[in-house]
């Protein structure tokens, strides 16, 4: 096994916060998450850092002495739920002047002027790419007399990968390791690239090192994540290399990744998924849109046609691959007609998932010069009839799944019986199973029995 280059309880009592009292408590952080992977991925890092700091955790906003939001800002909606955690924030505040107050993640990158500037209370204000400075920030606003300005700190800096940070495991057979930040592709809807800034890969070593060290706490299952790990490239590897060596760990069972963007996905890629038995059979490829002059305008470089060639030889590198996408509709001057695209992509795909939104405008994008003309009840009516289509494919493919011989890896007890089993096919379909003395990480071989909802009631076999 390689050796971890930083595991944080070995740091020196120096880096400790002066905030840490005799008894070695710290303050105590309460930390809430909106958003992607991403976001709660790095919420994990940020854990990581304030616990080497000293600072503790604590599960009730009330009981803490600092609380933290990571936002989100993909949709309307997700900025509004943001601002509105802001709005309960002043309360707290109200309650106990002496408690810090941060935002940070997306929103606090793309409208940090604005919420220092409407919300006095609010102490400290961190981009994604500043969390390393945190742990000062609090200190110095721990000390600040009342009525001191918010502190900001949101450069988007290039090198920023948190490489050198063991991000706080949860437990659980499952962990998200990030591999990728940013992202260059400014499709013309999106903010991310804004809130995110440019597209960087970590070292493979680290992110090895990493995997090994969840290993050791008893992870099994690996999600690679990124906004776009099909464009992963350090020192000559690319993102299929970063798979099989992934895969190749001793102790990782599974390994996944999200999100693939269409135009990265290479033969070499599909080659090594079809032939690692620990790589999933699963692929996310959000489409966006069936038709091609929205996907013009959208800023997605591939046609519909050379979509479906990818999807068709995904499908004969990787026998019984899962599908699912993004898509967006409702964007600006899509016609009926151009919708109905769409609707016979998704037809003729027939994914086994496909997450679907209604078109919201962002801010600092390109779209958002672009009038946002479809109607709300046109945008919701599209929306429901690809979430029905969604629902009656999904369950057909599902069915066609009851009586295969397959495998689950053992994620934890049924939430709704203790005595079965939860986990997941390697297509990532959700089963459960009678318990029988395996325990969680297990790896079992099972025959899907019947379906109830969009759950596998399983048998064990052996
Ligand atoms: N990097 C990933 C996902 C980014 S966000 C990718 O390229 O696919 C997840 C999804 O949110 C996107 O795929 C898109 O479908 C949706 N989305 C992004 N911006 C949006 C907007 N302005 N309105 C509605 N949906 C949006
Ligand atoms: Fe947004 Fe497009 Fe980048 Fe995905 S690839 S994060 S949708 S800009
Ligand atoms: Fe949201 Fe930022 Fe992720 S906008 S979807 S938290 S990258």
């Amino acid at each position: 096994m390689h050796e971890l280059v930083t595991l944080q309880a070995n740091l020196p009592e120096a880096a400790r916060s002066p905030l840490v009292d005799s008894d070695g408590n710290g303050p105590r952080v309460y930390m809430r998450t909106y958003g992607c992977q991403m976001n709660v991925s790095d919420s994990q890092t940020i854990e990581s850092m304030l616990a080497d700091s000293g600072y503790r955790f604590c599960d009730s906003p009330e009981d803490a002495d600092v609380v933290l939001v990571n936002t989100c800002m993909i949709r309307e909606s997700a900025e509004v739920r943001a601002l509105g955690q802001l709005a309960n924030l002043s309360s707290l505040k109200k309650g106990n002047p002496g408690r810090v107050i941060g935002i940070m993640g997306c929103v606090a990158q793309a409208k940090r002027k604005e919420i220092l500037d409407s919300h006095p209370y609010v102490d400290i204000v961190v981009g994604p790419d500043s969390y390393r400075r945190l742990p000062l920030l609090l200190e110095e606003r721990f000390i600040s007399p009342p009525g001191t300005p918010g502190l900001l700190e949101t450069t988007l800096m290039r090198e920023e990968l948190y490489d050198d940070i063991v991000p706080r495991h949860h437990g659980g057979v499952t962990a998200f390791v990030t591999i990728i930040r940013g992202c260059d592709k400014f499709c013309s809807f999106c903010v991310v690239p804004r809130t995110r800034g440019r597209e960087r890969s970590r070292p493979l070593p680290s992110i090895l090192r990493e995997i090994e060290h969840l290993v050791s706490q008893g992870v099994r299952d690996i999600m690679l994540l990124g906004q776009n790990v099909d464009s992963y490239r350090w020192q000559g590897r690319d993102f299929a290399d970063c798979l099989l060596a992934v895969a190749e760990l001793p102790g990782v069972v599974r390994v996944r990744y999200m999100t693939s963007h269409p135009t990265d996905i290479s033969d070499k890629l599909l080659q090594v998924m079809g032939s690692h038995e620990k790589i999933c059979p699963y692929l996310h490829l959000p489409v966006q849109s069936g038709n091609n002059r929205i996907l013009s305008e959208m800023n997605r470089p591939y046609t519909r046609e050379r979509y479906l060639d990818i999807i068709s030889r995904a499908r004969r590198y990787v026998p019984g691959l899962a599908l699912s996408t993004d898509i967006i509709v409702g964007f600006p001057t899509e016609s009926e007609h151009e919708f109905e695209d769409t609707v016979r992509l998704m037809e003729e795909v027939r994914y086994d998932t496909a997450f679907t939104f209604k078109y919201s405008e962002r801010p600092l994008t390109k779209a958002a010069k672009l009038t946002d003309d479809i109607p709300e009840a046109v945008k919701v009516a599209r929306l429901e009839r690809l979430i029905d289509l969604q629902q009656r494919i999904a369950r057909e493919q599902n069915e066609k799944q009851v009586g295969k011989l397959t495998e689950i890896l053992i994620e934890g007890p049924a939430p709704k019986d203790d005595m079965m089993w939860s986990g997941r096919t390697p297509d990532f379909r959700p089963v459960v199973v009678p318990r029988n003395g395996e325990c969680i990480g297990d790896l079992i071989k099972v025959r899907l029995d019947a379906l109830v909802g969009f759950t596998f009631v399983a048998s064990r076999q052996h």
